[in-house]
């Protein structure tokens, strides 16, 4: 911590069920401890007894079977240093406004993950031919508000994206057991995918000869571009190429001097080869320094911009970062109406006095 008398907070969107960010500018460290990590729950936090845990794999396998912690502990593991990244993340930045947790830039969180690949369970049980998705349930359930029966939440990946080496079982989250609210003592980790696909406290992983068509995949997590009609909808995947000004932060009083602009840049689906700043809100550009020690992986990268601040007035700064396939954050986002994927520029307004 950067003062040690000083705590940053999680910043609480609601808590019925939990839903809090993490500080995201206030917080130094690659890793995000526990306590920070940003909180995503659809309903209220299930009742598990860990110590009569078992998980089934069935479905169109050719050996269904149970699995225990034990069992689960003892097949060999990776860990996968990961972002999660909320799919609503900055939604309140769309404009026009859209419904749902009013997001900031603080629904992301990252950290290393351990546990078994999804793919050694897979074939421990067998995938019958004509598969073509792994839907797994989470423990927890409840009522959503455009339906009076109790559903759980429940998602599915397409075989391929659930065979991925990188795609697992996670029991430890940065050396230690995943924390409850987290997903312990199971969850699923999809890493370049938003948070949606991870699936915490899972119950049972089911391989299916047809797709699912649960609410939490074909209701929510879908983008729909228009706000009237479902016209051009198309699902929720892996995260966009995006880009977060730390400091300053927005409606900051600068001296004049320099200054040191920071911020974050990540890609779901490449690493980041590029960073641009302006502090002249889009007229010039300059690449920002990246600090990624030559890493690619899941994760954020943290880059810096030194700024001569050397007259008084009002400037907007912007960030645009670049991923290896040469994805590019928009000016505008795409608008959808429930407010998914936010990736345009990020940008922030200071004053120099
Ligand atoms: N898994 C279950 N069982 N229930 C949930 O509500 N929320 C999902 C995902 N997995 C969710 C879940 C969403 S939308 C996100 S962004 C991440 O979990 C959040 O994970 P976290 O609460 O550990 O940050």
């Amino acid at each position: 911590m950067p003062y040690p008398f000083a705590r940053p907070y999680l910043t609480t969107c609601g808590l019925v069920p939990e839903n809090q960010e993490s500080p995201i500018h206030f917080i130094e460290p690659e890793i995000t401890s526990a306590r920070y990590h940003f909180r995503r729950n659809h309903f209220l936090y299930p009742n598990l007894l860990s110590f009569t845990y078992w998980i089934p794999i069935r479905g169109n396998v050719e050996r269904p079977m149970w699995i225990s912690l034990k069992e689960l502990y003892d097949l060999p593991s990776v860990t996968v240093s990961a972002l999660l990244e909320c799919a609503g993340n900055k939604r309140s930045l769309f404009e026009p406004k859209v419904f749902g947790e009013q997001w900031e830039k603080g629904a992301m969180s990252q950290g290393n993950w351990r546990g078994v690949q999804l793919r050694i369970l897979l074939e421990m049980a067998g995938i019958q031919e004509g598969s073509v998705e792994v839907v797994v349930e989470g423990c927890d359930r409840g009522k959503r508000k455009d339906s009076a029966q109790e559903v759980s939440y429940t998602r599915s990946l397409p075989l391929e994206k659930a065979m991925h080496p990188d795609t697992l079982v996670a029991y430890a989250y940065n050396d230690r057991p995943i924390p409850f609210k987290h997903g312990f003592p199971l969850r699923l980790i999809v890493p370049g995918w938003y948070g949606m696909a991870s699936v915490k406290w899972i119950k049972q992983i089911e391989v299916s000869a047809k797709p699912f068509t649960g609410p939490f995949q074909t209701k929510d997590y879908v983008y729909y571009p228009e706000k009237d009609s479902d016209a051009g909808a198309f699902p929720v995947t892996a995260m966009n190429v995006n880009s977060s000004i730390l400091h300053p932060t927005d409606r900051d009083i600068l001296s004049r001097g320099i200054h040191v602009i920071e911020g974050l840049a990540w890609s779901g689906s490449e690493e980041i080869v590029k960073v641009d700043i302006s502090v002249d809100n889009g007229t010039s550009w300059a690449e920002a320094e990246l600090d990624n020690d030559g890493e690619s992986g899941y994760h954020w990268i943290r880059w810096s911009y030194e700024w001569e601040a050397s007259h008084p007035g009002e400037f907007t700064i912007l960030s645009k970062s670049t991923d290896a396939s040469e994805q590019v954050q928009p000016s505008s986002p795409l608008w959808n109406r429930k407010g998914y994927g936010y990736n345009a520029v990020d940008k922030v307004k200071v004053k120099v006095e």
